[in-house]
Parts: C-alpha cells; structure tokens; sequence
C-alpha cells in the first residue's frame, strides 16, 4: 500500500517497483540520461532482479514520475539510480524517494551509502549535497570513458529505536 504526498503542484503516492514498471522506468532512464549512460534494459533489469535490489516508484495516478534504484550489503549500499520526470521536478519527488528508500535501508542495517554522479549534473550535486551526501573523491573518465563523476557518501543513523526517550519524556 502507499503512502499519498501532496504539495500545491502534484499529488503522488509512493509504493515498491512491479515487475508492469519495468517499460516506463526504462523510458524514464533513457530520458533522463545521455546515451551511453543511460541503462539499456538488459542491465536495468539485472539490477532489478537482484535480491540485494530496492526499488521505490513514485507514481501520479497511472503516472511513472521517478524511481530510485539501490543494490546493498548492509552496512554499505549504493544508490545505482535516481530519475524525476523532468516535467515534475523541483516538486519534491525526488526529496521523497530518497527520504523512502533511505529508511528502508536503514531500517536494515545500512549505515553508509554511496553514489555516483557526473561533475557537471550541476542538479544532481546540488540535490545529493542538500540531502547532505558529501563528495569524497573525483572518479576521472567515469562515465563513457571521458566524463568525470564525484564518488558521494552519507552516512546514516540507526532509526529511532521505540525505547529512545526524550529528556523529560514519559511512555
Ligand atoms: C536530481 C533529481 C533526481 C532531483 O529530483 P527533484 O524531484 O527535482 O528534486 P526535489 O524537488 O526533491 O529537490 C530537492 C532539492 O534538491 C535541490 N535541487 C534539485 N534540483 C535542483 C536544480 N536543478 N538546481 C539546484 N538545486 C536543485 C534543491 O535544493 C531542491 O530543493 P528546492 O526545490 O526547495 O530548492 C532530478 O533533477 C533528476 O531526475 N535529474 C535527472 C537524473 C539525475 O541526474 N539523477 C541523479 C543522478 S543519479
């Protein structure tokens, strides 16, 4: 079951990828990507079927507006992917997939995840440092042979365990 978000742009609902996603989160990839770094369907389904795989889909009605693809082995995961429709960034969909997909990984023993991006994916870099990833060394020729990313990692908190009190805080 989903969780449904609304802000004044968009109402979406969040829930794990089904095996019908599969032709619109690969369209989603090739638009969001260049050729050549975009997945083609052999490999975006080899990471969907991992067992290590999560796989958190945002949806507007019918609507694929983004996923977020990550493979773990707790206490490391790696983010492989994280597309918005461009028509409905800077709406906060990307904020709540990453929010989600943190939280399942947290809740499963991961404490440190890491990611790639292209240096000059100047909204990713500003995305991923918002939510407080930090670039921890330069990958050069990463992508294609010639496109430098940033190798970025945060670190996670255990999730709140329902013993952790407050100062002050009775039940
Ligand atoms: C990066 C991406 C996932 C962000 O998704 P989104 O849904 O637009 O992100 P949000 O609306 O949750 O943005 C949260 C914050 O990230 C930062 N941010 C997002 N896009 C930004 C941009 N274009 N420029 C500067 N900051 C940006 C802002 O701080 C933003 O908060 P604000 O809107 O209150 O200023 C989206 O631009 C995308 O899919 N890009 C193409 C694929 C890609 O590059 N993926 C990441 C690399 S794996």
């Amino acid at each position: 079951m989903g969780v449904l978000f609304y802000n004044p742009a968009m109402a979406f609902t969040l829930r794990s990828y089904e095996p019908h996603d599969f032709a619109a989160l690969h369209k989603l990839d090739q638009a969001c990507f260049p050729a050549g770094i975009s997945y083609s369907k052999t490999t975006l389904r080899y990471f969907l079927t991992l067992a290590s795989a999560d796989c958190v889909v945002a949806v507007e009605g019918i609507h694929v507006a983004g996923f977020v693809l990550s493979e773990e082995n707790p206490p490391l995961a790696h983010i492989i992917t994280l597309d918005v429709d461009e028509r409905q960034r800077r709406n906060g969909v990307g904020t709540a997939l990453l929010q989600r997909l943190e939280s399942n990984l947290s809740a499963r023993g991961v404490r440190s995840v890491l990611l790639e991006t292209a240096i000059d994916n100047e909204a990713a870099v500003a995305f991923w440092q918002r939510h407080g990833y930090r670039i921890e060394a330069t990958l050069k020729r990463y992508y294609l042979g010639r496109l430098d990313a940033y190798e970025m990692r945060k670190l996670l908190l255990p999730p709140a365990s329902k013993t952790d009190k407050r100062p002050g805080e009775k039940n």
